[in-house]
């Protein structure tokens, strides 16, 4: 195991009618003025902003809103939402969404609190090093995806116009104060939204579990524990929408698969998550599902870096392989793995995203390592970025 620091602040408040705490919660962590941020519609359709907004009300605490947060969230949005923060005084961001929205208010909390100044933060693979956030304002979530783990995790993505560059910030600050979490209100999910999410928990499992670091016993097994969960609760879930307890084991799944106490004390990949970011960039497609056309592709070209993490992950998450080689097995379970993401309906192709191959060049040129590897279980050259999405375009 290597040395860490580890800080998950992120108080939980779980459970059938939590958002109702949300006035109380917002109180408790200082905030007396609040940007209430939402997505396209879904919150205001269920009738939980306006829920939400009862309960600041019944705390005493003021709000304005914003919503229309897009998937892979736009940089125009933030900077209205910058200008709306500060010339209202806001001094607490409130997410009603998913990851887009979350790391939309992750972004409005960073610029009201520098004068305006946000985007500088947010970087590509191109440097090293992240630059370091000095302040941002606090941030709660009522989480109603199960999917990126923005709402404990450290992290916004989001998409900076006008070049279309989706790129990310990163840093402690960026913990949200608190999540509250009902998995009632993710059961209005389209199925293929519910199975995006799925697919991105489980990648973000699999860039921990793929490390070079030896003797992280822990982590290695809570890795596959909650992989082996989000395959069993998402069975569930896909086939029963209104499973509540499924959907509660696949909720926190997402928050525990994020919020680094799985990937404590052992270097993490994170090539996957690269590579697919280019795509939801340029086509405007769902994170998780282009993770279902990356994620194989990168295991079928690093596996040979280390066959016999590959067979430990076939045989202890997907149950397959057991009386195999190493090498078969290893074989078997990405070819599990890929008919999982098969039977939640996502697609596993370049064609079946709607991505092009002829537009690889360009991916390649916008990740831009400008030197510099990608990934720490297999560092790769853009060369090998290439050869990956060429992988994407066949089955
Ligand atoms: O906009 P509305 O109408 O709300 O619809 C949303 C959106 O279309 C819909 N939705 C959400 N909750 C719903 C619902 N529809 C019905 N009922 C509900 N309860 O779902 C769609 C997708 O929402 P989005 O927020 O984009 O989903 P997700 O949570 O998957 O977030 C994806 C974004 O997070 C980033 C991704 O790159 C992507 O931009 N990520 C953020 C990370 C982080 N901050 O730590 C890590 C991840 O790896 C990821 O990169
Ligand atoms: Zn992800």
């Amino acid at each position: 195991m290597i040395d860490f620091d580890f800080w998950s602040p992120t108080y939980i408040a779980f459970g059938k009618g939590k958002e109702s705490r949300t006035g109380e919660l917002v109180r408790r962590f200082g905030g007396r003025r609040v940007l209430l941020h939402y997505g396209g519609g879904s919150a205001v359709r269920s009738g939980l902003v306006g829920r939400v907004g009862a309960s600041l009300a019944a705390a005493g605490i003021g709000y304005v809103e914003l919503g229309g947060v897009k998937p892979n969230p736009r940089s125009s949005l933030i900077e209205e939402g910058v200008r709306l923060a500060m010339s209202e005084g806001v001094d607490f961001l409130l997410a009603i969404g998913g990851g887009s929205v979350i790391d939309s208010a992750k972004a409005i909390a960073i610029g009201a609190a520098n004068g305006g100044e946000w985007r500088k933060f947010y970087v590509g693979r191109e440097v090293k090093v992240r630059p370091a956030i000095p302040a941002a304002l606090p941030v709660g979530v009522v989480l109603t995806i199960a999917a990126a783990g923005s709402e404990a995790s450290t992290n916004s993505v989001v998409n900076l116009e006008p070049e279309n560059l989706k790129r990310a910030a990163g840093g402690d600050i960026l913990r949200p104060k608190f999540a509250v979490m009902n998995p009632e209100l993710t059961m209005s999910l389209p199925p293929f939204q519910t199975a995006c999410g799925l697919a991105d928990m489980f990648a973000h499992l699999c860039e921990r579990y793929f490390t070079p670091t030896a003797d992280v016993a822990l982590s290695d097994n809570l890795c596959e524990a909650v992989m082996r969960t989000v395959v069993e609760e998402g069975a569930k879930v896909m086939a029963n929408p209104s499973d509540y307890q499924a959907r509660a084991n696949v909720m926190w799944a997402g928050t525990l698969a994020h919020n680094d106490v799985c990937g404590a004390g052992r270097v993490q990949d994170w090539a996957s998550h690269g590579i697919e970011h280019e795509l939801s960039a340029l086509y405007d497609c769902a994170h998780g599902a282009g993770l279902a056309v990356v994620m194989p592709a990168w295991m079928a070209y690093v596996r040979e870096t280390d066959v016999s993490r590959f067979a430990r992950f076939a045989r202890n998450v997907f149950g397959v392989g057991i009386g195999d080689s190493d090498d078969a097995a290893s074989l078997a379970g990405i070819a599990a793995f890929r008919g999982w993401l098969k039977s939640l309906g996502l697609p596993l192709t370049f064609e079946e995203l709607g991505a092009k191959g002829e537009d690889i060049p360009l991916l390649v040129k916008t990740l831009n390592l400008n030197g510099n590897t990608l990934g720490g279980f297999k560092p790769l050259v853009e060369s090998d970025v290439e050869a990956i999405y060429r992988l994407c375009l066949r089955r």
